[in-house]
């Protein structure tokens, strides 16, 4: 039997295991990406290894979520990110330049190459055939540091696409119809890997929407074949030189199947606050609508933008909705800008904000109290637009511009014919906002402002375990729940002591006290702890404030690494009715803890206060065993690094 294009390029890329699902392989990466709300911690990571100058073939780092100098903070970190991408070999995107998915895909995607980001839509560039996964930002240091990345060998799923997308249905209502079908944890563990006759109708950009909001499934990433679709692409963005064919062999194996036809799609809408809340636009037809934003790197590309001013051409956003458009990249910008599209948005009443994340991760536009908002974006987790509580739907750019001029959610379907856009023959490939490594890189100051704090360093694990339960939470917490994003924290990112004042704020804003006086404890979760955003932070920061376990029903996987890269030790119940036997200040106790994890023995957690036993797992590789009790990825690996 043949291969598929994911294990392809995981064989090409494989340093060690062996290509069975669920068994831990080892990935050599060619690339890496960070940014500024991951890649201060990142960079002050790879600087305690004591690597003079990274190893992977590319490295960036990117400046697009923390923008407002509302202080000194977030320009301090700007200022260390330039600085240490200089001195260690990084290419630097200058702040303006673009969101680093929409950038990354652009100027640096490579078919068949590997590419780490410390951020969770990393597989954006998936589109041209590029297995591209996010990961926490220490994993990233490592990978710069010339290790490989661990995880675990994930199925593949061959999505087959049919037929051809309908006017006003867009590659959003393919990825919202697989959050539909599979919810947001139908993705764990897997690849999906696109087929079919359908695939050769999508353009690169639209790919690119659902590999990103692949992430929302929980996969581990998506990609697409690398075709005549991926060659236009490239030699358009003036990168023929990188394009090169890749697919599945013919007889592939796949280890499940599904099928779509594009041409059976609606136009589909996720409703607050899941994204795979997922609706056909016409069953809330009618609700009226505060605030419509579009960007986000999940669509921000030229030809999202080119059609929603086309949609808005010669017509005026409705009075009761404030409307921005955030180009995702310089590049965007300056085309639509070109193409007279940016007079279009500007004359129907856009607001046009800076080449960002932007109200994406809640950095400016958090909707008023009470209002509807309508985004083209990935996620609406509760709370993640910056106003809590919120009420924010996702839908592709088209619903979004229809519903910018009628200022109620409406079926795009009604405004008559769909436009017409296309891809140019050439992109405006200009590089000038990307700092490169000077020569003599070694004689680069590096500036750390008062915002950067030192590194909180963790220590190996203590033999046993006993400590009081801090939380207990539900179903699907995400990284937001637990340290939030948004201006309001944006700045403290390479602050933890600062940052563990929010520990989950918007859950139980007394956690960070409590924590402290505890000096240690554990937390108890549900389902799919941990998921959404790659934050290191919702692992960091907790293991500052001395949390040494959690306990939950099942973990979202970049979450759960994270959480054993900073010596907390991720367990899930034996038995899930177990979760209702433990309540909030219980205090837990479990001998011998550190040894029975590496012994692989039965672990059981004893619920003193309850006087029962609670039989719990742990899903930890050998290697992940020594990095628990080594006290962390940063521990484990000094000493270790290649040469
Ligand atoms: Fe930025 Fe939002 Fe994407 S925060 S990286 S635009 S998911």
């Amino acid at each position: 039997m043949g291969l598929n294009l994911a294990q392809k390029i995981i064989r090409d890329h494989l340093a060690e295991g062996e290509l069975r699902p669920g068994r831990e392989i080892a990935l050599r990466i060619d690339q890496t990406l960070t940014h500024d709300a991951m890649g201060t911690m990142t960079l002050l990571q790879f600087e305690a290894m004591d690597i003079p100058r990274v190893k992977t073939r590319l490295s960036l780092c990117y400046v697009d979520h923390s923008m407002m100098q509302a202080g000194f903070q977030n320009a301090d970190d700007h200022m260390f990110l330039q600085t240490m991408a200089a001195r260690y070999g990084l290419l630097f995107s200058r702040p303006g330049n673009g969101i680093c998915h929409q950038v990354h895909l652009e100027r640096f995607s490579e078919p068949g190459e590997t590419l780490l980001g410390s951020d969770s839509h990393t597989p954006t560039c998936g589109a041209v055939g590029m297995l591209a996964i996010g990961a926490g930002g220490l994993d990233v240091a490592v990978a710069m540091a010339g290790g490989p990345y661990y995880l675990k060998m994930p199925s593949v799923v061959q999505v087959i696409l049919k037929g051809k997308l309908l006017p006003w249905v867009a590659s959003k209502d393919l990825i919202l119809d697989l959050l539909r079908r599979l919810g947001v944890k139908g993705g764990l563990g897997r690849i999906f890997e696109f087929a079919g006759e359908g695939v050769e109708t999508l353009t690169v950009p639209q790919r690119a929407t659902v590999c990103n909001m692949g992430t929302e499934l929980g996969a581990t990433t998506s990609l697409f074949p690398s075709d005549q679709m991926v060659h236009s692409f490239l030699r358009a963005q003036g990168r023929e030189g990188a394009w090169k064919p890749l697919s599945a062999d013919p007889d592939a194996g796949y280890d499940e199947s599904i099928e779509l036809d594009l041409s059976s799609l609606e136009p589909l809408m996720a409703c607050p606050s899941s994204p795979d809340e997922v609706v056909p636009v016409r069953e809330v037809e009618g609700i009226a609508v505060d605030q419509v934003c579009v960007g986000s790197c999940t669509n921000s590309s030229y030809i999202d933008l080119m059609t929603v001013a086309a949609i808005l051409k010669g017509k005026r956003v409705h009075p009761a909705v404030s409307f921005t458009v955030t180009p995702g990249s310089r590049q965007v910008l300056q085309m639509i800008s070109e193409a007279g599209a940016l007079t279009d948005l500007i004359a129907a009443g856009a607001r046009i904000l800076e080449c960002s994340c932007g109200p994406c991760n809640g950095t400016g536009q958090a909707p008023a109290t009470g209002a509807v908002s309508v985004r083209s974006f990935n996620r609406n987790f509760p709370g993640r637009s910056g106003t809590t509580p919120d009420q924010v739907y996702l839908c592709s750019p088209q619903v979004a511009a229809a519903i910018a001029v009628t200022g109620r959610v409406t079926d795009p379907r009604r405004l008559g014919d769909a436009p017409r856009t296309e891809l140019p023959e050439l992109f405006a490939a200009d590089d000038g906002m990307i700092l490169r490594p000077p020569e003599n890189s070694e004689q680069v100051e590096i500036r750390r402002g008062p915002n950067i704090k030192p590194l909180p360093r963790s220590t190996a694990p203590a033999e046993s375990l006993r400590a009081p339960v801090l939380l207990k939470t539900g179903d699907n917490v995400s990284t937001d729940d637990i340290i939030p994003a948004g201006a309001k924290l944006g700045p403290l990112r390479s602050n933890v002591p600062a940052s563990a004042e929010y520990v989950f704020e918007r859950i139980d804003s007394s956690f960070p006290t409590r924590a402290k006086e505890a000096g240690a404890g554990i937390v108890v979760g549900g389902w799919n702890y941990g998921q959404g955003s790659s934050r290191e932070h919702a692992a960091l920061v907790p293991a500052y404030l001395g949390v040494k376990a959690v306990l939950a029903k099942s973990f979202a996987r970049i979450h759960q690494s994270n959480l054993i890269n900073v010596c907390i030790l991720p367990l899930t119940f034996a038995d899930e009715a177990d979760y209702d036997r433990i309540e909030q200040g219980d205090l837990l106790e479990m001998v011998g803890a550190r040894d029975r994890v590496a012994a692989g023995s039965d672990l059981v957690i004893v619920n003193v206060t309850k006087g029962i036993e609670i039989p719990v797992r742990h899903a930890l590789t050998p290697r992940q065993v020594e990095v628990y009790r080594a006290g962390g990825m940063l521990n484990y690996f000094r000493g270790k690094a290649p040469a």
